[in-house]
């Protein structure tokens, strides 16, 4: 089992809510360590090694920040858009791999149990798997005139990371929609085009992604009230 960490996002939207931005979004600090390595601490007790994607200015210093994960750690060049950073991640799976996990650097505290699941799912025999959580608020679909029209919320799930999937159908995936214009949020999504199940496990509220300032103060929150308990 390998972990694709793509990481090679430039975290705009949270450098847009903050005067003169800050580093990276996966080398921000959280608590003493960078989301990058909190999203890997996710992950490590389940795979035997971790393939990291990042910009191609910061593969030696993120290759520094992962010094001490117990598990070997490849640190790859990603691309435009996060579809193309997994794909480039996954041609550094080793072709013994069978099974991968992809985890975005930008979610740092989903908790081991999480993976647990997915990973569970995968040994018994899904091709794909999706951790997801129920929606809080209420949605309303908008098409592209404007008009907009009230969704059963009961029926919809946000979905989290890590995802995993049999190497063979990922790779299957990245190839067909290599060839495509549009990009994909996340894999599920690819793998499904190909007509396989996707199947659901539990998510947990604390797989959120960071993705604005608020996010990552609130990540500091519960960071802060972990210690102080421990
Ligand atoms: N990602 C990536 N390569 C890209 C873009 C995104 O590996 N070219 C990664 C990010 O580093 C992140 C994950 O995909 O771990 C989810 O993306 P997102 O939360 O959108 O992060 P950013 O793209 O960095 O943020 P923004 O969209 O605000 O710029
Ligand atoms: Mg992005």
């Amino acid at each position: 089992m390998t972990a694709i960490i793509p990481a090679a996002g430039s975290g705009c939207r949270l450098a847009a809510d903050e005067a003169g931005g800050g580093p990276p979004k996966a080398l921000r600090r959280l608590g003493s360590e960078p989301l990058i390595r909190h999203a890997i601490r996710s992950v490590e007790h389940a795979v035997d090694r971790v393939v990291v994607v990042t910009r191609a200015d910061l593969v030696e210093t993120v290759t520094a920040e992962l010094s001490d994960v117990r598990v070997p750690v490849v640190v790859v060049e990603g691309g435009a858009n996060r579809q193309e950073s997994v794909r480039r991640g996954l041609a550094a799976v080793e072709s013994t791999a069978d099974l991968v996990l992809v985890h975005d650097a930008a979610r740092p505290l989903v908790p081991p149990a999480v993976t647990d699941r997915v990973v569970a799912a995968l040994r018994a025999g899904a091709e794909a798997v999706v951790p997801v959580v129920p929606v809080a608020d209420s949605l309303r679909h908008v098409d592209e005139q404007g008009s907009s029209a009230a969704v059963d919320r009961t029926s919809m799930r946000a979905v989290q990371t890590p995802q995993g999937f049999t190497v063979g159908i990922l790779r299957r995936a990245h190839e067909v929609a290599g060839a495509e214009a549009d990009t994909a949020t996340d894999d599920a999504s690819l793998v499904e085009r190909l007509g396989a199940d996707v199947m659901l496990v539990d998510g947990h509220p604390a797989g959120f992604k960071i993705t604005r300032l608020l996010d990552l103060q609130a990540a500091e929150l519960i960071v802060a009230a972990d210690r102080r308990q421990r």
